[in-house]
């Protein structure tokens, strides 16, 4: 009964979507377990780039069926968008190719209002959302008071609940944010529509996929966000509002712990966040623009979701053995090798010196909470020259590539199983 789980190890960008569609060639169904249109993972094909936010990316695949679990958070208009997208690519989705639960929750145009509002009333401390409603749509959930997909299987009662909501929100906009009301009327006109389109789509995923395991059918759980953004494991409040670790699959798709067989943990070379919140290995001048690029590349950090440029710094291996904790990481895939070419040497953060004590740390007293209370401990790295954009094999990898590699698995007790040198699908170099 293989699943495997994909997950991001840092601050999310990991480059997820090229790997899930790497691994999708043996999948039968790829599925969605958190997160929301937060999420923007990339996947480069020949010379065709496809964005996508909310859809599974291994529905590139033409074999592959898509599923969006219990756990996932969906915009019916965004959804609704990236279906055509995919439409006018040539990639057909139908809702015999696509599922999504029948419990995964709504976000609504008073999600997205809240989340605006809420964050600029956070004024210095905001998180640096994206904007996308997760934050209140999560949080409708916990509360017991959130619209869940199965409610548009009646459209006229969907409209009505969700108008209903509208005008709850309403009153906290105007109320308690002082900002402007929505439209619940010509909301409400929309959602009778979108739930028109999507019924055909809904269904109990959990027995889909139950079934499809049983048939010993291959199935790759795509995981949003990363790690560190997890709302318990990540560096709180800086987090969003899901779980985006490896045990959240199971929760968000409806399955028990015994059909688990691989965890990958996608890891990028070097770290990167958009957002706020702590980053011990931040750096800035001219380190970081090699790093970052200059946003003129398709690859340079720059967000996916929502354009921002991203903060980077050196790799982690403290924060990277705290996630491989509560993953359970079986492999890893590293992914951005490419970008390191040409930076010497190379810094890794092996250790934290606690910045009250001096005393040094190999592991977090308290988790990634304080992040700011720790000043990182760097081991330096002979870097290389070559272009590795063209490796294939483990041989074809300069010996500083390969010592990079070996000391990030020494440090982390993980092997690295895949190596992508490029965000071509064929970019890669697999290891035995
Ligand atoms: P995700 O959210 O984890 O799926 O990652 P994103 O798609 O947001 O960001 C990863 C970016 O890096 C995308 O532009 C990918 O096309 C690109 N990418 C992925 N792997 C590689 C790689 O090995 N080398 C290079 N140069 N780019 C890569
Ligand atoms: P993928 O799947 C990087 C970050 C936001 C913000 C915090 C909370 O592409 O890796 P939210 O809108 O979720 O309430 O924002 O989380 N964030 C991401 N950062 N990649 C993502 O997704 C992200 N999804 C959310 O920038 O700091
Ligand atoms: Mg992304």
């Amino acid at each position: 009964m293989p699943l495997n789980i994909v997950v991001g190890t840092q601050w999310g960008d990991e480059g997820k979507g090229r790997v899930v569609d790497l691994l999708a060639r043996q999948a039968s169904i790829v599925a969605r377990f958190n997160g929301g249109d937060n999420a923007g993972h990339t996947v480069t094909v020949g010379q065709q780039t496809f964005k996508l936010h909310l859809l599974p990316s291994g529905m590139i695949h033409p074999h592959t069926m898509g599923v969006i679990g219990n756990g996932v958070v969906v915009n019916p208009t965004k959804l609704l968008d990236e279906i055509e997208m995919l439409k006018e690519a040539g990639i057909q989705v139908t809702p015999e190719r696509l599922r999504l639960s029948y419990a995964a929750h709504i976000i609504t145009p008073g999600h997205i209002a809240l989340d605006e509002a809420m964050e600029k009333a956070r004024g210095e401390g905001k998180i640096g959302t994206t904007m996308r409603g997760i934050g209140p749509a999560y949080t409708d959930k916990v509360a017991r008071s959130g619209l869940r997909m199965e409610s548009m299987l009646s459209p006229e009662e969907y409209a009505e609940a969700f108008k209903e909501h509208l005008e709850e929100v309403n009153w906290r906009l105007v109320n308690q944010y002082q900002a402007s009301p929505l439209d619940p009327e010509k909301a409400a006109g929309l959602a009778f529509d979108q739930a028109r389109r999507l019924a055909s789509y809904i269904g109990d995923v959990s027995q889909l996929l139950h079934l499809a395991l049983k048939n010993g059918e291959y199935i790759l759980a795509e995981g949003a966000q990363g790690a560190l953004l997890d709302l318990d494991h990540g560096t709180y409040p800086f987090v969003t509002s899901s779980s985006p670790t490896a045990p959240s699959a199971l929760l968000g798709l409806g399955l028990g712990v015994n059909c688990v067989e691989q965890v990958v943990g996608v890891t990028k070379s070097f770290q990167t966040r958009v957002g706020a919140g702590s980053f011990p290995t931040e750096i800035s001048g001219e380190p970081a623009l090699r790093l970052r690029g200059t946003g003129e590349k398709p690859w340079d950090e720059y967000g996916t979701t929502t354009g921002r440029p991203r903060r980077v710094g050196w790799l982690d291996l403290v924060l990277l053995r705290f996630t491989a904790r509560v993953n359970g990481y079986t492999e890893l895939a590293l992914t951005k090798l490419d970008v390191l070419t040409g930076i010497d040497p190379l810094q890794i953060c092996v250790a934290y010196r606690d910045r009250r004590t001096n005393e040094e740390l190999q592991e977090l007293p308290l988790g990634p909470g304080k992040l700011m209370d720790y000043a990182p401990v760097y081991e330096q790295l002979p870097g290389w020259r070559e272009d590795i954009t063209g490796a294939r094999r483990w041989e074809d990898l300069p010996p500083q590539a390969r010592s990079y590699i070996l000391r990030i698995e020494e440090l982390v007790q993980v092997p690295v199983s895949l190596v992508s040198v490029g965000p071509e699908r064929s970019q890669i170099v697999e290891i035995e």
